[in-house]
């Protein structure tokens, strides 16, 4: 599988997307801190913390309603790392609010395939998230439900952590496993991206690539996502 995988890599050019996380932006400014940014990112990601999942609580469902009404042309890309997905997950699936949610693969994990086809058959794109110690394998009974795979590359909960290089092995297992499987998932990560890693970690064959404090806690984000996405055109892209 190894030695597969790195010939796809090397050959496969593919179009790469930005997802800065509103986790990293100002919590008494939102909607300032995005302003100004939307023409140079692909996605916004809003991380969803229940305080039990993960050691952190961050954002209700009304922020992503109010990302809507206020963006209603943006992708909202809803990352949900709760337990309770039987009670919480009604609250998200509500018309008008998030483009795809990802659900974590840890959560209910016996539930997990009508969980999927649970957001799926209400209309939306469907993601599953593995957290670091989490293995491909663990997913490769419902990877054909899924539109995304979202691979966690700290250990969820807070932004500003060091990348896992390890979770680079995983984007090699999923392009492979999804080129041999004729299947259509983009790839995700989530954790410790920045502008020195990024295009590293596009060239193992991710998609859409997920920074808080690397867009956030820079003084000028517009320019940042300007850079890092010429970047991307010319060293990773063919379009
Ligand atoms: C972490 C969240 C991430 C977080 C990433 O649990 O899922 O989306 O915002 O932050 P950085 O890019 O700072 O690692
Ligand atoms: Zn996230």
């Amino acid at each position: 599988m190894a030695g597969k995988a790195e010939v796809i890599i090397l050959t496969k050019m593919h179009k790469v997307f930005l997802a800065p996380s509103i986790l990293s932006a100002d919590p008494l400014n939102i909607s300032g801190s995005i302003d100004g940014l939307e023409n140079n990112f692909d996605w916004l990601h809003v991380d969803i913390m229940d305080g039990h999942f993960v050691k952190n609580l961050s954002f209700g469902a009304e922020v992503v309603y109010a990302l809507r009404k206020k963006y209603p042309d943006l992708f909202l890309d809803v990352h949900l790392m709760i337990d309770k997905l039987e009670t919480i997950l009604p609250i998200f699936m509500k018309p008008n609010g998030a483009s795809l949610i990802t659900i974590h693969a840890e959560t209910d994990s016996h539930f997990l395939h009508a969980s999927l086809s649970e957001i799926k058959k209400a209309g939306f794109q469907v993601g599953i998230s593995l957290c670091p110690p989490t293995p491909v394998s663990a997913i490769e009974n419902v990877i054909d439900l899924v539109d995304l795979v979202l691979i966690m590359s700290v250990t969820p909960g807070f932004g500003g952590q060091k990348f896992i290089e390890n979770s680079l092995k995983k984007a090699h297992e999923l392009v492979s496993l999804r080129e041999v499987n004729k299947l259509n998932y983009k790839i995700e990560i989530d954790g410790g991206i920045n502008a020195d890693n990024f295009i590293r970690v596009a060239k193992a064959g991710v998609d859409v690539l997920v920074m808080g404090s690397a867009v956030f806690g820079n003084e000028n984000p517009a320019m940042l996502l300007k850079k890092m996405k010429s970047q991307l055109k010319e060293e990773v892209e063919t379009f």
